[in-house]
């Protein structure tokens, strides 16, 4: 066992925060093997309770929960920050040209080491990752994910039509080479496959199905694609599948619509749309920044909390603008005061965090798993330092309240927060 005592924060079942201000985290080995949290609460009332243990002490510091990453591209690490006049051409003009280059092993395993190591450095200790259509994209990003412990989940790219030579897939072959990675990765160590079609534009009908039905036979890997971001592809989508009521039910008649099937964005839906992503069971991956840059809009929290849907907050790099998870929630923290069509919506700070760590992680199907610090818990969390700048420390020695503390440092934080980010497998 180890123990580490500083503030800890972590979340209760009704989604609001528990703060400890001198807390007591210890961890140890369950009976697989894993580490994962076997105690925490105040060190006052704990300590005794541990005699002869040694305490790591880290005054001054935060244990949070690692964060949830519900959606980022891992090929896209190079253009963050690409401008285009929106979704199509960044697709175009970018993002394929990008991901060709991927067909290369050797290229795609330096990305890939740079990548995990940016997501652990800004604090992501679990995430849901796009690679690109080559098989070997994928098994360089498990491979570098594995080489650190960590629990990542990511998946081949099916796109075999309206995609240029280079990224374009065959569909069969496209097929065979998920079910090959989805046998030989799924469940191995941390790691987890996720069927990846691009979005319906990219996929013929018959990909969607075999999709589908991998899906259907695979019930628990995970599902992730993109639905409604732009109205441009909107549109393109309608033309494409002039049969199908919705862009979402375009995925709902391939079978691609079930609990641990997770879209981006899911900007543009009606009421008949939250509703079947309610009763399908599955989520959506919110991507603020992503959408404030391609400007595709803004995801209605209001109306998905009254349908009752699940969702969580996601990066989207390299749409989205920052790996930190402090962009993310200051994001979707403006867009929820700004961006609703009725009066703006105030995300609380413990809201926004939670969005980020167990209610991402809830969203996954990985409840109890990670996202949270509470005793069961795979022991994946950070030491933040809410004193690492200079207004950081002004702000936070201020704060009168937990909601205080935790707003100076969505608003002000970034990758200086995180001193140091603790993997459980690793430890
Ligand atoms: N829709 C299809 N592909 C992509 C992508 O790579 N990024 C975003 N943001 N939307 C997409
Ligand atoms: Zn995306």
């Amino acid at each position: 066992m180890k123990a580490y005592r500083a503030a800890i924060l972590r979340f209760a079942d009704d989604q609001t925060a528990l703060y400890e201000e001198d807390g007591l985290l210890v961890v140890g080995r369950n009976s697989l093997g894993t580490w994962v949290v076997q105690a925490v609460g105040s060190y006052r009332t704990l300590g005794p309770k541990y005699p002869g243990l040694t305490v790591e002490h880290l005054p001054g510091r935060i244990l949070a929960p690692g964060f949830v990453d519900m959606h980022i591209h891992y090929p896209q690490t190079d253009i963050i920050g690409a401008p285009a006049d929106g979704l199509l051409p960044w697709l175009e003009n970018y993002t394929f040209p990008a991901e060709k280059r991927f067909s290369s092993p050797a290229y795609a395993a330096e990305v890939a080491a740079f990548f995990i190591a940016e997501l652990l450095r800004n604090g992501v200790t679990t995430a849901l990752a796009f690679a690109t259509s080559h098989p070997s994209s994928v098994n360089a990003l498990f491979t570098e994910a594995q080489s650190h412990r960590m629990r990542l989940m990511t998946g081949k790219v099916l796109q075999d039509r309206n995609s240029p030579d280079g990224v374009r897939d065959e569909t069969e072959q496209s097929l065979i080479d998920t079910e090959d990675l989805l046998q030989r990765w799924h469940g191995v160590d941390r790691l987890g496959y996720a069927i990846t079609p691009r979005f319906a534009p990219t996929s013929s009908p018959e990909q969607l199905r075999g999709a589908g039905e991998l899906a259907a036979r695979y019930p628990d890997v995970w599902v992730q694609s993109h639905v409604a971001e732009n109205l441009g592809e909107i549109a393109w989508v309608k033309e494409l599948f002039p049969d199908a009521r919705s862009y979402l039910e375009v995925y709902q008649d391939f079978g691609l619509l079930r609990p641990r099937a997770v879209y981006a964005h899911c900007i543009h839906f009606d009421a008949t749309d939250r509703a079947l992503m309610r009763d399908s069971g599955t989520v959506a991956a919110i991507s603020p920044t992503s959408n404030l840059f391609l400007g595709s809009g803004f995801f209605d929290y209001a109306e998905a909390d009254r349908a009752g849907f699940r969702y969580g907050l996601a990066s989207d790099v390299g749409g989205g603008t920052s790996f930190s998870p402090f962009h993310t929630m200051r994001a979707a923290y403006y867009v929820g005061r700004e961006g609703q069509t009725k009066a703006g919506l105030s995300l609380g700070p413990q809201q926004l965090w939670w969005q980020h760590t167990a209610g991402a992680a809830a969203a996954l199907g990985l409840g109890g798993v990670v996202g949270n610090l509470a005793v069961g818990c795979e022991a994946d969390f950070l030491v933040l330092n809410p004193q690492a700048t200079p207004l950081l420390a002004r702000k936070t020695s201020r704060a009168r309240s937990l909601d205080e503390l935790l707003f100076g440092c969505i608003i002000l934080g970034d990758d200086r927060l995180v001193e140091r980010t603790v993997i459980s497998q690793a430890l």
